[in-house]
């Protein structure tokens, strides 16, 4: 039955599996595929020839979509060059929205420029009628002073104090570089960018598929979202690493009953619609044009204490604490 894959990773080839996905059954589906560059992956090859790569993807595509209901969206992450021959195959089978490029270094591809953006293809199953919030990320500030990085000029009375929509350029999420964060994966995408995605086109208690789980972030994003996921991946071993980490995740990045995106305890993503509520919860300068040189601050700093943290420094389940509260 349906109702028994959700909230669960399955192992096997993502084809196979979604043959147990009823059509319009899940809110979005998003895909991290293999990006066919040789990767070392535990058991399966990343080297295929060019045409067999794309039509394997095309099947793949069409199944999202299929599985994807008339009310969600299809997202898609890979490097540019893949991602010209999905767009116009999805632009037969569904309705573009967006092409957001997630600004973080990628691998050399030859001579060439060096590449310096990931692509993820935004696309929903209706033209309208499809759920999408707008979201806002904080303004990006000097690394040393911490002011303004752009010149307002006399707009800065104008300015939104927590920061500008999310547009379609994402530069604020980086690449997991340092080892000590990362999974045994070579490719492990960031938690909040995940998280972005399905604040930006999810509801509490939406289902989120994902055919190439990974060490699994996206299930970590849509478990701490309060959403439900259904995740694929090849590797029992990947699986057992997501599960683990899934077992000491909490469903808590919330400020009071508002799902936000953290990261090392700042808040990089929020719902615009949820902003009036937010405001409470933020120590924010009587005059706004001194946001130029004050970074407005939660009232209650949360320690998000993640799944790797606790494997490492032992913390258990019940002292974790991500709960915010007006101060
Ligand atoms: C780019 S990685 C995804 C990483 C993931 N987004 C994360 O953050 O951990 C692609 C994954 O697809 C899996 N994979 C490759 N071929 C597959 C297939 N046919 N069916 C299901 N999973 C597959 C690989 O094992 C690998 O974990």
């Amino acid at each position: 039955m349906f109702d028994d894959l959700i909230n669960k990773i399955h192992q096997g080839d993502c084809l196979e599996l979604f043959k147990q996905i009823p059509d319009e059954s899940v809110d979005i589906t998003f895909a991290d595929p293999p990006f066919n560059l040789n990767k070392k992956y535990n058991n399966n090859k990343d080297k295929l020839k060019i045409k067999e790569y794309l039509s394997w993807c095309m099947e793949w595509i069409k199944e999202m979509v299929r599985v994807t209901k008339s009310s969600g969206s299809i997202f898609v992450h890979n490097i540019p060059k893949w991602l010209t021959y999905y767009s116009s195959f999805l632009n037969e089978i569904a309705y573009f929205k967006h092409w957001i490029s997630w600004d973080a270094a990628t691998a050399p591809m030859g001579k060439t420029l060096q590449p310096a953006h990931y692509g993820i293809l935004f696309y929903t199953k209706q033209p309208k009628g499809f759920k999408f919030y707008e979201l806002r990320s904080p303004h990006k500030r000097t690394r040393k002073s911490n002011i303004l990085a752009k010149d307002y000029g006399g707009k800065k009375s104008l300015l939104h104090p927590f920061g500008p929509l999310v547009s379609d350029v994402w530069t604020d999420i980086h690449r997991i570089k340092h080892n000590k964060y990362r999974d045994e994966h070579p490719c492990q995408l960031p938690v909040h960018l995940l998280e972005r995605i399905i604040l930006l086109s999810t509801d509490e208690n939406d289902i989120v598929l994902d055919p190439f789980s990974g060490t699994g972030t996206t299930a970590l994003a849509a478990k701490r979202l309060g959403r439900s996921f259904i995740g694929f991946d090849l590797s029992q071993e990947y699986i057992d690493i997501t599960n683990s980490k899934l077992s000491m995740e909490l469903t808590n990045s919330k400020i009071g009953e508002k799902w936000v995106s953290f990261y090392l305890d700042e808040v990089v993503t929020l719902r615009n619609d949820d902003w009036d509520y937010l405001t409470d919860f933020f120590f924010i300068p009587n005059n706004p044009s001194d946001i130029d040189t004050i970074q407005i601050a939660l009232k209650s700093k949360s320690k998000r204490a993640t799944g790797r943290a606790i494997n490492k420094i032992g913390i258990s389940k019940e002292n974790q604490s991500t709960f915010l509260f007006p101060a």
